[in-house]
């Protein structure tokens, strides 16, 4: 079964920072046409060429004024730190101690996880985020509700369970054999079942010993396709803290870097503090970073150097990074990025912004063959965006003269009110 969805349409074919002309960075067809078949991108073009080649039977969706882009992905969230958005005050290591551990506490009771799961999925699907890679916390179960609400929900998601055997509440300690074991059920009950992975998930450096680190690197070399999740580099104190826990390493990538845990399925959250070693050593093992602006002004962490990921080639994608980040709405984070980027005199395009969270983030997933454009054969992860959807982007879009223009306007006053329908392999959400 087809279906035609008739809109304007803007997707990303590359890095528009790098590669900067229409039609080789990123195609936009104002009067444009969306065609799916068994929930995958059939075509995609200007209104007038795919509706002349419809097969016979489909349905045709017209939505004039209306702005179709892939679904947004978001490279790093937790989603047992719901309940501890806008906890104000503090800066990262009392954040954790004073906000994060006790609410993260509560998920060793399935039901409690699974009401939070299904609300933060559902969420997700209004604020237009199709994918992310999602933090659980040290419980097992909180991994086994969210991969539950997910697989009902069809979506492409990506989560694990937290290891952590020191320097947190006993409470929420494992050890390293459990770590492992739980780890390893997980992967064998979820990861590759539908559109689900599994991401193996050291919370950071400071809470896990090296024994469990080296339980993290076995688990990504017994098994094809995990991915390695984990925090790198946040905040002063943190790095401090990390050099006295482990003297014998030069820096904080290598300390992940002595443990095997670098390489191309690693995502590192953050990355806002870097030296030139570090950078070359994230590039050279092809590991991705999550860029968090939100979180990373929120806790004031630090202004991210974007240009230095790309001098050294290193896959970069958007995350929210809530509760250390304010909203689960990629628009915001993207206004965010676009703030730090003028903070930092290195001013982001919209249009970039938009890829970091498109085409950006599946790369830094390394499921740019599946997600994150529509390109054909790709799932239709896909969002309807209203520019006219409050009273003041109405006013404002009215005047709007180029697509650079209107994308800034979406970004920065825009929200979740703009994301009209989220549609999931083809079906509406
Ligand atoms: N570093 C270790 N744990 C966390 C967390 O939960 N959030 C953030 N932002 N940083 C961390
Ligand atoms: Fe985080």
């Amino acid at each position: 079964k087809s279906v035609v969805w008739r809109a304007s349409v803007l997707h990303f074919l590359a890095d528009p920072s790098q590669q900067s002309s229409y039609g080789e960075a990123w195609e936009f067809f104002e009067d444009g046409a969306l065609l799916i078949e068994d929930g995958h991108i059939k075509n995609c073009g200007p209104s007038d060429q795919v509706m002349n080649n419809l097969p016979s039977g489909t349905e045709i969706k017209n939505l004039p004024g209306k702005l179709l882009v892939p679904g947004f992905i978001d490279t790093h969230v937790h989603y047992p730190q719901l309940e501890v958005l806008a906890g104000c005050g503090v800066q990262l290591l009392d954040w954790l101690n004073q906000y994060t551990f006790p609410a993260e506490k509560k998920f060793s009771d399935p039901e409690y996880a699974s009401e939070v799961a299904r609300f933060f999925l559902d969420q997700c699907i209004s604020h237009g985020t199709t994918t992310a890679l999602v933090f659980g916390t040290v419980a097992p179960q909180s991994v086994d509700a969210f991969f539950s609400e997910a697989h009902q929900r069809n979506l492409r998601m990506i989560a694990g369970k937290v290891m952590m055997d020191r320097n947190a509440p006993d409470y929420l300690l494992d050890t390293p054999e459990n770590s492992y074991k739980d780890s390893k059920a997980l992967i064998n009950r979820w990861h590759d079942k539908g559109r689900l992975s599994y991401a193996v998930t050291p919370r950071f450096a400071p809470t896990s010993s090296s024994e469990q680190l080296k339980l993290a690197g076995q688990l990504l070399r017994e098994h094809d396709g995990l991915y390695l999740h984990t925090h790198l580099s946040e905040n002063p104190k943190e790095i401090d803290w990390v050099q006295e826990l482990f003297p014998d390493s030069k820096h904080y990538v290598d300390v992940y870097d002595q443990h095997g845990l670098l390489g191309p399925r690693s995502v590192f959250a953050h990355s806002v503090h870097l030296c030139d070693h570090s950078w070359q050593r994230m590039g050279s093992s092809g590991s991705s970073i999550a860029y968090c602006p939100g979180s990373n002004l929120f806790l004031g962490s630090g202004l991210f150097n974007l240009n230095k990921a790309k001098a050294h080639g290193i896959p970069t994608g958007l995350g929210t990074d809530v509760g250390g980040g304010t909203s689960l709405c990629l628009l915001n984070t993207m206004k965010d990025a676009y703030q730090v980027s003028q903070l930092r005199e290195e001013t982001i395009s919209p249009l970039q912004a938009f890829y970091l969270a498109t085409l950006g983030g599946a790369r830094a997933l390394h499921l740019e063959d599946k997600i994150g454009s529509f390109r054909k054969g790709n799932e239709a992860d896909f969002l309807v965006l209203n520019p006219a959807a409050t009273p003041m982007l109405e006013f404002r879009t009215k005047t709007t003269k180029t697509l650079e223009e209107l994308l800034g306007v979406l970004m920065v006053m825009g929200d979740d009110r703009v994301i009209e329908k989220t549609i999931i392999m083809g079906q509406e959400a």
